[in-house]
């Protein structure tokens, strides 16, 4: 296959994990308006995706703690939700004209993976709370973004929402971290294989 033929085969458009949206070929100059309105359905797409997948991560889990920690973050990403078609209501943006988030799909297929290839206990347990804080720290990082897009353009009400998710966020990722201390022993003392005390 010659040059010109593997130009040729060049996709017209382009998925962009940071704006969540596919770049058409001599689309218009965009704003800075038009990317928080695309950050907006990106992460309405992703916690849609989410408020799916979680349901299965909960009745997958070993640990009660853990348990109880991705229920509690069921319901608040049910609230997430609800925050996000608030904003879009409120700045007459359809909420359905958005792609679904790519990174969201393969975070959660991720955890999928998971359920499927590990058996239930402290080391699936594990695995899952990995795979959930990556999940946080996408949603950190972009309803981080979101909010300082929302004060630059002088929309202080749908920043103070959108700041009121980055916390829950931000909280969740913080109990995760604590839980994976104890559910990580455990999976130590379960785990069949030597650990050298200077390793
Ligand atoms: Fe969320």
């Amino acid at each position: 296959m010659g040059a010109a033929d593997k130009n040729s085969k060049k996709p017209e458009t382009q998925y962009s994990a940071s704006t969540g949206e596919t770049k058409n070929k001599g689309s218009r100059q965009k704003t800075l308006n038009d990317l928080f309105g695309n950050g907006l359905k990106s992460i309405y797409s992703g916690e849609s995706q989410l408020l799916d997948a979680l349901p299965k991560v909960a009745k997958a889990v070993y640990s009660e703690e853990l348990q109880d920690a991705i229920q509690k973050h069921l319901q608040e990403t049910k609230r997430q939700v609800e925050r996000l078609e608030k904003i879009f209501n409120r700045l007459g943006i359809d909420k359905s004209s958005g792609e679904k988030c790519k990174v969201m799909e393969m975070l959660i297929e991720d955890g999928n993976k998971i359920i499927e290839e590990y058996e239930e206990g402290h080391v699936r347990d594990s695995a899952l709370i990995i795979a959930a804080q990556k999940i946080e720290h996408h949603e950190i990082a972009v309803y981080g973004s979101l909010v300082e897009l929302a004060d630059v353009l002088g929309k202080k009400q749908v920043m103070d929402l959108l700041d009121r998710s980055l916390q829950e966020e931000e909280t969740t990722d913080r109990i995760l971290t604590d839980i994976a201390m104890d559910v990580n022993d455990d999976a130590c003392e379960m785990s069949e294989e030597e650990v050298y005390e200077d390793a």
